[in-house]
């Protein structure tokens, strides 16, 4: 089920109590017990139990019977949360669609004081251990559920975009939260999907930034065509969570990656 404005707005205030507290005894619980959120939340358990409810259909929370009863947030609700804070902050006042879906992360579109962009990090639970694995980022032994592990990534991309800003042109990062990252639109195609009139020219600036990033300490780590937007006059650079420093073991082989990803685009498309 999609994260929708209404469901977000027709949230009832016991309901993001409810989710705060599965959200903290998270921290403890892989499945959190009803009756520690009758607790924790300070409602009435006929309350917790009808809220829970609301948050099950919609798509927020999930109930299961093994290896004992008891809830946990899924992303719809942990996105929630997040977003829900984004508004209080002022940071947000509408969302809009859907406009990207990835293999880690949705891309909504909303407005603040002008158009906005909210990445919400996604890392899906099978790639969890293999991202637990190649980012020295996670916490090794300490308890982590997998929607949690999106925080980290979006922690790490919000790092690059703050340090980037000003050097390389990657969007503006305003605000994060959680596992979503609001940043400023960037209003333009992807690489894959425009054809450019001077693709020389393109290209130079490409490698030029990505130099600039690497003198930063900052290399891509998964730079494609879906990853630069060209606006009809520059480009951009975004998707940034996996970044790795020049110091990492694999470095070379990565940035040499990065590169020769996108020279065979260029040869592809416009040799
Ligand atoms: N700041 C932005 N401005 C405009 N569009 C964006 C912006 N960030 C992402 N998008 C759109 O969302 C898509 C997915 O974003 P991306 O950061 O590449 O995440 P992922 O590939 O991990 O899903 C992009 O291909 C692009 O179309
Ligand atoms: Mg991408």
């Amino acid at each position: 089920m999609d994260l929708s404005a209404d469901h977000i707005k027709s949230l009832h205030k016991y309901e993001l109590r409810v989710l705060l507290s599965i959200e903290y005894l998270m921290g403890r619980y892989s499945w959190v017990p009803e009756e520690e959120l009758v607790r924790n939340s300070r409602l009435s358990a006929g309350e917790v139990h009808f809220r829970l409810s609301r948050l099950m259909k919609k798509g927020m929370v999930r109930y299961s019977n093994v290896p004992y009863p008891g809830y946990c947030l899924v992303f719809n609700g942990y996105d929630t949360l997040a977003i829900t804070h984004l508004v209080k902050k002022g940071i947000i006042t509408a969302l809009g669609d859907c406009i990207g879906e990835g293999k880690e992360s949705r891309v909504y579109e909303a407005l603040g004081t002008g158009p906005v962009i909210l990445k919400l990090h996604r890392i899906g639970q099978r790639s969890f251990q293999t991202v637990r694995r190649g980012r020295s980022y996670l916490p090794e032994n300490q308890h982590c559920p997998w929607v949690f592990a999106s925080h980290y990534s979006a922690e790490q991309e919000y790092l690059a975009l703050n340090a980037l800003q000003n050097h390389v042109k990657v969007p503006t990062p305003l605000f994060m939260n959680r596992n979503v990252i609001a940043m400023s639109y960037i209003p333009g195609d992807r690489l894959a999907d425009c054809t450019l009139d001077d693709p020389g020219k393109i290209f130079d600036e490409l490698i030029t930034q990505v130099r600039a990033a690497l003198q930063l300490g900052y290399i891509h780590g998964d730079l494609s065509e879906y990853n630069v937007l060209y606006d009809g006059e520059g480009i951009w650079i975004i998707d940034w969570p996996q970044w790795i420093s020049p110091g990492h073991e694999n470095a070379d082989e990565i940035l040499d990656h990065d590169l020769e990803t996108i020279t065979k685009f260029f040869h592809r498309r416009y040799r």
